[in-house]
């Protein structure tokens, strides 16, 4: 399996590896109110068999990540983050559909679903931009502030194009 390719100007995405889990971890951090556990990186490299961890690396650094788990024909995106400084220059919406074609092309994926917080709408209009609709609330799901999640699923892959 061709497990990198360059997609735009010094930008590629690649799965990820053991050597991107600082990086990984500290987007993570940065990113999230309630981060993973730092360990949960590592168990879902390395046990996690429906687990599919990917990386864009621009400069040399880990500038997005994403964890999608893999479930026969549904990809669930567990996590997805990009680095402060590389945000808003399409790196998100890249690293995205570059896991959900390969799962598509390479693993028969069908569907996508995820979820996310009420009041995330960079996130929300990232996601509603790639076709993802919205089919279900989870009334205050996140436990540190109450925010309800979005149930979203892709249905049709068909439209999406990697690089
Ligand atoms: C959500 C996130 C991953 C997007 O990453 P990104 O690399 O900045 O995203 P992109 O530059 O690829 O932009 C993707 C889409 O997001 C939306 N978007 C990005 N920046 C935006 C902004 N400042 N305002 C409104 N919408 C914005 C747009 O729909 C954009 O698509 P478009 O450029 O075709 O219009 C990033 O904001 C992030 O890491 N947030 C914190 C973690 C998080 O919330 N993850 C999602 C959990 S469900």
């Amino acid at each position: 399996m061709n497990l990198e390719s360059p997609v735009n100007s010094g930008l590629i995405i690649r799965r990820m590896i053991h050597a991107d889990l600082e990086q990984v971890i500290a987007i993570d951090q940065v990113s999230f109110t309630l981060p993973w556990p730092q360990r949960s990186f590592r168990y879902e490299l390395d046990e996690n068999f429906v687990s599919r961890c990917w990386v864009a690396e621009a400069d040399g650094r880990v500038a997005a990540m994403l964890v999608g788990w893999m479930m026969v024909d549904e990809m669930h995106i567990a996590t997805i983050a990009t680095h402060p400084e590389y945000r808003g220059r399409g790196i998100g919406k890249k690293i995205l559909v570059h896991a959900l074609c390969t799962a598509r092309d390479k693993e028969g994926l069908v569907r996508a679903f995820l979820e996310v917080r009420e009041h995330n709408d960079i996130a929300l209009s990232m996601y509603r931009s790639l076709g993802f609709v919205e089919d279900g609330r989870r009334k205050e799901y996140y436990k540190d502030n109450n925010e309800d999640a979005i149930l979203m699923t892709l249905n049709d892959l068909g439209h999406l194009q990697g690089d």
